[in-house]
């Protein structure tokens, strides 16, 4: 013991990648449960800057020890060229734990994901074509290709014929593309299982050895509670658990096992793709929290949507997590704003012209994306926070602000991001024991 999950609580870009690296200089293993390389986690060290998308943050750190679970979605091709990149800037990716039971992207999957989203016209989910959705699908229908198939050339052979007679109709007969061919294919992904081979490990039993030896295991989510698959803003979801329970599923590890639920929530929302995001701002707030706050995506590069923080779904978030702890990130982004508003409720208009307030997430979906933010005022700040090492030395509005936030959202606040390095954090409390 401990196990320790961390997830996002907007709709994913909280900061997962920085605070899975500060907890990260303390634990043993790091361990990736859901996604695949949809996701990208930023770090920053000594201002050198890598951008993670398959791999876990915990990578960076030569006393972590980083696994992919099972429960992630990994293109081969995409792995072997984040290991090879970082290699190439010395970070040593010898020590990483690839579980046989992670199913595979296969190039199939990844022209599916863009055709289907090109088919949906102005229906579409905003997806980041990686080939995320298509996988978990074959995953769930029972056809997906696992990496231990990637490791027996006769039953990769035959998964991958198995998938394209179906898939070659859909692309030949829905979408008059050409069909695949399934020996091409194969011989791709047979060149990378060689390379992967040494990965390859029964990681739920591994991480189970670990926590029974009293080592500490860090569950790093992918996306966040928003973008889950049961309990996001569907169908505007990814096709995953990134939720606390996904870390269980999505490893092999019995909920028993986890003694602390963190929450990295940044001081505002950002949200890329499509669906419904009630504090969304159309006028030159937004313009001023994407230009500040740098919001443009670490894996497509497409610029984010900004918005107020919006405590309804933080409130969703603590209760669908059980989150023990919040860590609240890029305060030092609101620098310089004279008010800052922070949705507290939302306005239902009803078909029969009525209004209704609540203070919780709808559970009717569609209700959701119809919502108005009821916002309350608070006092900004102009001081420079990003040197700022304890929580009372930050200026007197900027306290109110986190407290505020803290009281809505009815989880604790445990550290707070002041800037991009992994310097830049007040740490409130231990986030370990
Ligand atoms: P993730 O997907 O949740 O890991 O987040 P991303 O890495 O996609 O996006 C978060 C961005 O914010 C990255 O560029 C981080 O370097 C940056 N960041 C994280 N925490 C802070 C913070 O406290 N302040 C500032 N200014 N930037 C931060
Ligand atoms: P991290 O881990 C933000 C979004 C996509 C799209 C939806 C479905 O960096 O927070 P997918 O390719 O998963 O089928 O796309 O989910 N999305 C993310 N948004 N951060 C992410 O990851 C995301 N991963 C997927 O933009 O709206
Ligand atoms: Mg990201």
């Amino acid at each position: 013991m401990p196990g320790i999950v961390l997830i996002g609580t907007q709709w994913g870009d909280e900061g997962k990648g920085k605070a899975t690296d500060l907890i990260g200089t303390k634990v043993d293993y790091v361990a990736r449960f859901n996604g695949g390389n949809n996701a990208g986690h930023t770090v920053v060290v000594d201002g050198k800057k890598y951008a993670l998308h398959l791999l876990p943050s915990g990578i960076i750190n030569p006393n972590v020890i980083p696994v992919i679970g099972n429960g992630v979605v990994v293109d081969p091709e995409v792995l072997l060229q984040e290991v090879d990149s970082l290699e190439s800037e010395g970070i040593d990716c010898s020590r990483l734990l690839l579980s046989e039971s992670a199913h595979i992207i296969a190039p199939y999957h990844r022209i599916t994901d863009k055709l289907t989203e090109r088919s949906l016209g102005n229906k579409k989910i905003g997806t980041t074509g990686r080939g995320i959705g298509p996988s978990y699908a074959d995953k769930v229908n029972r056809t997906g290709i696992r990496v231990h198939d990637l490791l027996n050339p006769d039953t990769l052979s035959e998964k991958v014929e198995g998938a394209l007679e179906s898939k070659n109709q859909m692309l030949e007969k829905l979408y008059g593309r050409e069909p695949l061919d399934p020996a091409e294919i194969t011989e791709t992904l047979l060149k990378c299982a060689e390379r992967l081979r040494p990965y390859v490990a029964d990681t739920g039993l591994i991480l189970n050895n670990a926590l029974d030896n009293g080592k500490t295991v860090l569950f790093e989510g992918g996306q966040a509670t928003m973008l889950d698959i049961d309990h996001g803003t569907y169908p505007f979801v990814t096709s995953s658990n990134p939720t606390a329970g996904g870390a269980c599923t999505g490893t092999g590890v019995g909920p028993t096992r986890i003694s602390r639920v963190i929450g990295v929530s940044k001081a505002y929302v950002t949200r890329v793709g499509e669906g419904p995001f009630p504090t969304e701002l159309f006028d030159e707030s937004g313009e001023w929290l994407r230009s500040h706050g740098g919001e443009f995506g670490v894996t497509t590069g497409r610029p984010r949507r900004c918005g107020w923080f919006d405590a309804v779904i933080n409130r969703y978030a603590v209760r669908v997590n059980g989150l023990t702890d919040i860590v609240l990130t890029k305060l030092d982004v609101l620098t310089g704003l004279k008010t800052i508003p922070i949705c507290t409720a939302y306005d239902i208009e009803n078909p029969d012209g009525t209004h209704t307030r609540t203070e919780n997430m709808p559970s009717d979906r569609d209700v959701f994306s119809r919502v108005s933010p009821v916002y309350e005022q608070m006092p900004g700040w102009t001081e420079d926070i990003s040197g700022v090492s304890s929580f009372e030395e930050l200026p007197a509005n900027t306290q109110a602000y986190v407290k505020r936030l803290e009281e809505l959202s009815g989880c604790r606040i445990s550290a707070i991001g002041t800037g991009q390095d992994r310097e830049n954090i007040i740490s409130i409390r231990s986030l370990l024991d």
